[in-house]
């Protein structure tokens, strides 16, 4: 064996148990009471959770949006996922109007080999649905991309897709074992809204506060309504994007109970935080979207976590510095929306989560790393601590104690939606196929190590 992980106590999404768990050759070769070969490296894991690596199936790494570039790229954006127990993301390779989808799968790539620190996958981002698109997509699931975001809004970035454009596609990746993600928010009311309230009187008087003003619940609820109705129609496979609404997590538990295939995935933002963000000075640097909303709505996204109504966690990291997001001077059509989220994902869930009894810690598991294996076609490769599985694991020591400090982290941020929080339990070690990628906190990775994962199938497989 290359190294074993000795005497941790391993928790897997069914499973917690103390044993020794062998690499070799950057693969699980076997678990169990182990004695180490003439030269096996050993990890001392005693008192310690040893856990499948998380997967964070939804981040934008430099992603051109709102005027500017988010402020993350594939070698920071993997370095703080390194750093924070992360070993696979996900980002999104979006089309631009006119070309073709593969042609941006294909320069996302590039823009990701050679920079990144974990593995990593992609997502299609459809937003010029003709029929070279429609065909190009057989090829693209073959090539191991299974999973395509369309956006129900973002009409000034020229994203926005239509009613029989999502029905379409529901229908065609249906055929071919895709999934089709939403960003599901309302567009005509959201826009409606926004006119009615994108005045300097309101501006002066609500700030950032407007951001909520326009977006009341129903925004997200409508349209994941109409989503879900077309994937009934359709029997197409749908996947809801950083769910945000109380609302949502209903919808979603009702249509799965009629069959419908769908799955929801929310994050850490809406589980922790709430509006009250956007009371204070700098409001408008916790804008993102769909926006943080109440208390209320996170005490509903946790009891759909628990009772399996919302099947996954991704933290839809899009990282933007305070002189970004200051760009907005004042208008809050101008901030750039996004928050840095993948280094902290599994610190919050384990201390918000799993210390205050929301969930449990093989919950946790399943939420973070097995559940988005599963569901982009990536499991039992990624999320499993399986003989053969990719050695891809955590070792978390649930002692450490600290204070979020943006300037103690990987993340290119120079500020953190969660600076000065105090949190318990933090990674001590990330493991990608059997090398050590991250130490207490700390990116200790090799850039360009990370490899693409082609993905099977993508669907509610769950
Ligand atoms: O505000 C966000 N979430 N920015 C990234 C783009 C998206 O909609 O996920
Ligand atoms: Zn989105
Ligand atoms: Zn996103």
């Amino acid at each position: 064996m290359d190294l074993i992980v000795k005497n941790g106590t391993i928790v897997t999404a069914s499973d917690s148990y103390v044993a020794d768990i062998g690499i070799k050759d950057s693969k699980v070769q076997t678990i169990g009471n182990l004695t180490p070969d003439n030269g096996s490296r050993i990890i001392d894991a005693s008192e310690k959770f040893v856990l499948p690596g998380f997967i964070d199936a939804h981040v934008h790494l430099s992603l051109p949006f709102s005027g500017t570039i988010s402020a993350d790229s594939f070698e920071t954006g993997t370095r703080a996922a390194a750093a924070g127990g992360v070993t696979t993301v996900v980002d999104f390779a979006i089309q631009a109007k006119g070309s073709s989808l593969k042609d941006a799968i294909k320069s996302r790539k590039a823009e990701a080999d050679g920079e990144v620190f974990v593995d990593y996958s992609l997502h299609g981002g459809i937003t010029d649905w003709n029929a070279s698109t429609r065909q190009e997509i057989s090829e693209i699931i073959k090539d191991g991309i299974s999973s395509f975001k369309m956006f129900m809004i973002y009409k000034s970035e020229g994203w926005l897709t239509t009613d029989p454009v999502l029905i379409d596609a529901l229908e065609v990746t249906k055929k071919l074992g895709g999934m089709i993600q939403v960003h599901a928010e309302s567009v005509d009311l959201l826009d409606s809204l926004i006119a009615k309230h994108h005045t300097q009187e309101e501006m002066e008087k609500h700030g950032a506060w407007l951001h909520v003003i326009t977006r009341p619940n129903i925004i997200e609820a409508e349209a994941i309504q109409r989503a879900i109705t077309w994937a009934e129609y359709t029997g197409g496979h749908l996947f809801i994007v950083h769910m945000s609404t109380g609302e949502g997590a209903d919808l979603v538990k009702a249509a799965r109970a009629r069959g419908v295939n769908v799955i929801a995935e929310t994050g850490p933002q809406y589980l922790i935080l709430n509006e009250d963000v956007f009371k204070g000075d700098n409001g408008h640097y916790f804008a993102t979207c769909p926006q943080i909303k109440s208390e209320a709505d996170g005490q509903r996204l946790w009891a759909g976590l628990r009772d399996g109504s919302v099947q996954t966690i991704g933290t839809d990291t899009c990282t933007f510095n305070t002189e970004q997001k200051n760009m907005w001077n004042g208008d809050f059509t101008k901030i750039p929306f996004g928050l840095p989220g993948t280094e902290l994902m599994m610190p919050l869930l384990y201390n918000d989560g799993v210390r205050t009894g929301k969930i449990s810690l093989n919950k946790m598991v399943e939420l973070g790393s097995t559940n988005p294996a599963k569901v982009f076609g990536m499991y039992p490769q990624k999320g499993s601590l399986n003989i053969g599985a990719d050695a891809d694991l955590v070792v978390f020591d649930p002692e450490i104690n600290l204070t979020v400090d943006y300037r103690k982290m990987e993340t290119n941020c120079d500020w953190s939606p969660f600076q000065d929080k105090q949190l318990q339990g933090y990674p001590y070690l990330t493991i990608v196929r059997g090398k050590v990628v991250g130490k207490e906190g700390k990116c200790v990775g090799e850039k360009g190590y990370g490899k693409f994962v082609k993905r099977g199938f993508s669907g509610n497989f769950l």
